[in-house]
């Protein structure tokens, strides 16, 4: 990012300030958080839905471990032209597979489907934050998306840090990527005040 842009939140004075001096909105991106509700048992039985759908399709959903790093760092490489450009707020680049491996074998979780075979063809990352499991990135393989693999990746990763004593979540992206706010929604999160990227006029 440049001196002559700055990432902000919608609600911060300093956006209302730099508007009304002409700088201009490039991106926008978008945070969201998710509470486990008290009684979660409704909530679980979608998120629990969610997976099965996607498992009578033939994948398996399961938490995936170090030695996975290699096929989640090829996934997500066949897929960097597909994020779209949000910006300095949302950029996300392939992690490098001795990096992914040590953050795995660490405190970082991942999640994924596979093909009867063990082709992975969808994954979510997710590393532990102060106060909350945040996701880092999810991608599905181009040729099987929309087909409710993400959100049963990302419903079973939720489900499992839960039955951990995990209650709070995080998550983001683009506000260009509806597909993802999709996902979140269907899942509970709660969108927070965007985030905007300001140029200099
Ligand atoms: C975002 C992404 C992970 C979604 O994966 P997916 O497996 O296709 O997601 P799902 O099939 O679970 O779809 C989730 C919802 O989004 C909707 N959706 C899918 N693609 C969409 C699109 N291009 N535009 C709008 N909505 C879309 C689906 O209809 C579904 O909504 P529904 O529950 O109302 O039917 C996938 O598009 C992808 O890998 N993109 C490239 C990487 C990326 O942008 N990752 C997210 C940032 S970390």
């Amino acid at each position: 990012m440049t001196t002559d842009e700055r990432v902000l939140r919608e609600d911060d004075p300093q956006t209302v300030r730099l508007l009304a001096d002409g700088w201009v909105v490039v991106h926008e991106s978008w945070g969201a958080r998710l509470t486990v509700p008290e009684d979660s048992g409704e909530w679980g039985t979608r998120l629990e839905a969610c997976v099965d759908a996607v498992r009578k399709q033939g994948w398996t959903v399961s938490r995936l471990g170090e030695r996975d790093a290699r096929s989640i760092v090829d996934l997500d490489g066949a897929s960097i032209a597909d994020y779209p450009d949000g910006g300095p707020a949302t950029s996300h680049a392939v992690p490098d597979e001795p990096t992914l491996r040590r953050r795995l074998a660490g405190e970082w979780h991942a999640y994924g489907a596979r093909t009867p075979d063990g082709r992975l063809d969808c994954v979510t990352v997710m590393r532990p934050e102060e106060d909350r499991v945040e996701t880092e990135f999810t991608v599905t393989r181009a040729r099987y998306r929309g087909q409710g693999l993400a959100t049963a990746v990302k419903a079973y990763a939720i489900l499992d840090q839960q039955r951990q004593g995990t209650r709070s979540f995080g998550t983001g992206g683009s506000a260009v990527n509806e597909a993802s706010l999709r996902i979140n929604e269907v899942l509970g999160y709660v969108l927070e005040p965007r985030w905007l990227t300001l140029r200099r006029p």
